[in-house]
């Protein structure tokens, strides 16, 4: 399996902890976690397992750049390294830390129709809650400004989902070209295009093939095939169900985030079949 490397394996082959040359910066609930263990179905990528949160996080971003690279994975000097860390899309400070570190790194964004991905912020959060038996307003009450009746655009799960107001402060400092936006909900239902856009623009030679994915009805998802003895599928966490959302507060919803998606449209160049 990549990365447990033992002693003997690092010293014989080289290995080296190698900064990322692309991260996947978001969206949270976009699929961030098929996207990099899919991503790492290619023998050219090894992916950091988990989110390191560095750029977002003052006091992990203290301690230097060398820790974060200890974190890395053992890796061939030929391969590329991968993480993600989803926080880092809406964090203000992310894009200039990550600039510092490399200008050229090449950037991920994994986005969902972003009603949907609102839901899913909500539900992972209820769920958090559940667990500690705490009870939790209703999705629509915290989408929804009472008093005004308008979407309330102080609530996160909202926010995040406004794509083209946070990838416009990313713009600031690197070009469009260096982004590269994946259809999360196209990941669901067909992943393989999706990736084979990504190696391309990772400038990978294509490597991942349907061979790597089937699907599992009883998931419901596409599932992971490394080789004849490893495959896997995701965490059960992935692929929650969401709750019934009313309608009207759906409808307001979309209504709300037409203008920025144009927006996102324009700037990306990739046009995606949102309400
Ligand atoms: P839901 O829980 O709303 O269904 P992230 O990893 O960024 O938190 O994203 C989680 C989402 O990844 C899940 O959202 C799920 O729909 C989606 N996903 C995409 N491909 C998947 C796969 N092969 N297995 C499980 N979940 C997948």
């Amino acid at each position: 399996r990549k990365g447990n490397a033992t002693k003997e394996q690092i010293r014989l082959h080289n290995l080296v902890q190698q900064l990322p040359r692309a991260i996947i910066i978001g969206v949270r609930k976009g699929g961030t976690r098929a996207l990099l263990e899919m991503l790492n179905l290619h023998p050219a990528v090894v992916k950091a397992s988990q989110e390191i949160h560095f750029f977002d996080n003052d006091q992990n971003y203290a301690r230097g750049i060398d820790w974060y690279r200890e974190k890395m994975p053992f890796s061939f000097p030929y391969q590329i390294t991968i993480e993600k860390s989803p926080a880092y899309f809406i964090t203000e400070e992310v894009p200039e830390r990550i600039f510092k570190m490399n200008s050229s790194i090449k950037l991920l964004i994994i986005v969902r129709e972003p009603t949907t991905r609102a839901v899913s912020d909500y539900t992972q959060v209820l769920e958090g809650k559940e667990r500690k038996n705490k009870t939790y307003h209703k999705f629509e009450k915290l989408a929804i400004d009472g008093n005004t009746c308008e979407v309330n655009t102080k609530y996160k799960a909202v926010r995040t989902s406004i794509y083209t107001k946070h990838l416009e402060r990313w713009l600031k400092y690197f070009p469009v070209e260096q982004f590269h936006i994946v259809d999360g909900d196209r990941l669901i239902t067909d992943p393989l295009p999706e990736l084979q856009l990504v190696e391309r623009f990772l400038n990978l030679p294509s490597r991942i093939s349907q061979y790597n994915l089937y699907f599992n009805a009883t998931r419901g998802f596409y599932c992971l095939r490394f080789n004849i003895v490893f495959n896997k599928c995701l965490a059960g966490s992935k692929g929650r169900i969401h709750p019934e959302v009313d309608q009207s507060v759906v409808t307001k919803l979309q209504k709300f985030f037409h203008p920025f998606n144009q927006k996102f449209y324009q700037i990306t160049g990739r046009t995606f079949n949102w309400p």
